[in-house]
């Protein structure tokens, strides 16, 4: 085993995995997962808050009143009908843990496990967020909404990476996921006789010229080395053959690393829509939905869930990317926009693993991990909570010395 963990508790969160596998609920339909987790929760004596339908917080207390330390899990699944033919797999028809947060849900139950099992309370308060939605984008934001950061000073997350090797710990700084925006543009031009094109306004032609033009922003107005993507997934037009298209809808996703970057793509995608616009007196309307923002490490706290892992697990196990930054989203992003923290990737490689990914219906997780990412989770609240315990000593101090 990758982290000396009690075998009880190793089996009681495969237990717990197993049982939250077998049952998945989709985003903001996690009621019996909310329910199970209370449950387990309640066991070890914590009292949980529920500020949403779903998804729950718990706080462990401190032996200091420095701000809190948050560790937060995921719990939603995703609408994938399962195919692994796994023991365990999902009774539910469409719905499946395809993305390994009934792992991480088990646990940050584990790791809480840890935590009351702790001689000492650990330094500064630790809160358990389990949260909702992740799948949506939306359901940190809703968190954060209710309250769940209010006295945090810094958060952590993980999330499980069939890329690494079991009991690994992939924490670095920069960006780790990217940010997720959807796009619309509406075109309205002049409908007409396909043999009378002058009398028109081609909806088809303008969107086509979009289309071309857009993908020349990433190929030839970003750096390189700064990865980003903007594709058009959708484009309808048209009624008949015979009959040039009035208006034409097309839409599409944005993603980058970078917030500079993503300000770039929105700022190209608008110049475009207006030139093609103007060039075919048509007009043109863009709407972008922002999504989630770029998940970017930064600041001492990267240092503290690197620590914790070398502490938790050994040196040998922490690792930096050999790949690069993911570029689907993680709404995680949206708590670092409020407090400091780090987000990990925990390796949970298979050994004969034929490597299916995350959201395929055959997609698996090597259970081990889950001693790891517990004694991860564990580690890093007491680490960044001491982090934050001598920060106040120190801001005190400051104050003291200043007066
Ligand atoms: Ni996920």
């Amino acid at each position: 085993m990758v982290a000396s963990i009690h075998p009880s508790l190793f089996d009681r969160m495969v237990k717990l995995r197993r049982d939250l596998h077998r049952h998945p609920e989709l985003s903001r339909e996690e009621h019996r997962t909310t329910d199970r987790l209370v449950s387990e929760l309640e066991r070890l004596g914590l009292e949980c808050q529920r500020p949403l339908d779903t998804g729950l917080v718990a706080e462990i207390p401190g032996a200091s009143d420095a701000p809190t330390v948050a560790i937060r899990a995921d719990i939603d699944a995703l609408p994938i009908h399962e195919e692994t033919g796994l023991p365990y797999a999902s009774d539910v028809p469409g719905v499946m843990h395809a993305c390994g947060h009934d792992a991480h849900a088990a646990m940050l139950v584990g790791a809480a496990e840890l935590l009351m099992s702790r001689p000492e309370p650990p330094p500064a308060p630790i809160r358990l967020i389990f949260q909702p939605a992740e799948e949506l984008g939306i359901g940190a934001r809703s968190m954060i909404e209710a309250g769940v950061l209010d006295g945090v000073g810094a958060i952590f997350g993980g999330h499980v990476d069939r890329h690494y090797p079991t009991g690994t710990v992939v924490a670095v700084s920069g960006p780790v996921n990217a940010s997720t925006d959807g796009f619309r543009i509406s075109i309205s031009g002049q409908q007409g006789h396909a043999a009378r094109p002058h009398e028109t306004v081609d909806a088809v032609v303008a969107g086509s010229l979009i289309v071309m033009a857009v993908q020349t922003i990433v190929s030839r107005e970003i750096d390189p080395t700064h990865p980003s993507v903007v594709s058009i997934g959708r484009f309808e037009a048209g009624t008949a053959s015979n009959v040039i298209a009035g208006t034409a809808v097309l839409s599409g996703t944005i993603r980058a690393q970078e917030p500079a970057v993503r300000a770039h793509l929105h700022r190209s995608i608008s110049r475009i829509c207006e030139s093609v616009g103007q060039l075919h007196e048509a007009d043109i309307q863009l709407e972008i939905e922002e999504g989630t923002p770029p998940l970017v490490n930064q600041g001492p706290m990267v240092e503290v869930a690197r620590r914790a892992a070398s502490e938790a697990l050994g040196p040998e196990r922490v690792r930096t990317m050999v790949r690069g930054a993911n570029m689907g989203g993680e709404d995680f992003s949206w708590y670092l926009q409020e407090v400091p923290g780090c987000y990990v990737r925990l390796g949970a490689r298979l050994a004969d693993s034929a490597g299916y990914p995350a959201h395929s219906s055959r997609f698996q997780i090597d259970e081990a991990v889950l001693p790891a990412g517990a004694a991860w989770l564990a580690e890093v609240a007491v680490q960044g909570g001491r982090e934050l315990a001598t920060g106040m000593v120190d801001d005190l101090e400051a104050a003291g010395r200043a007066s």
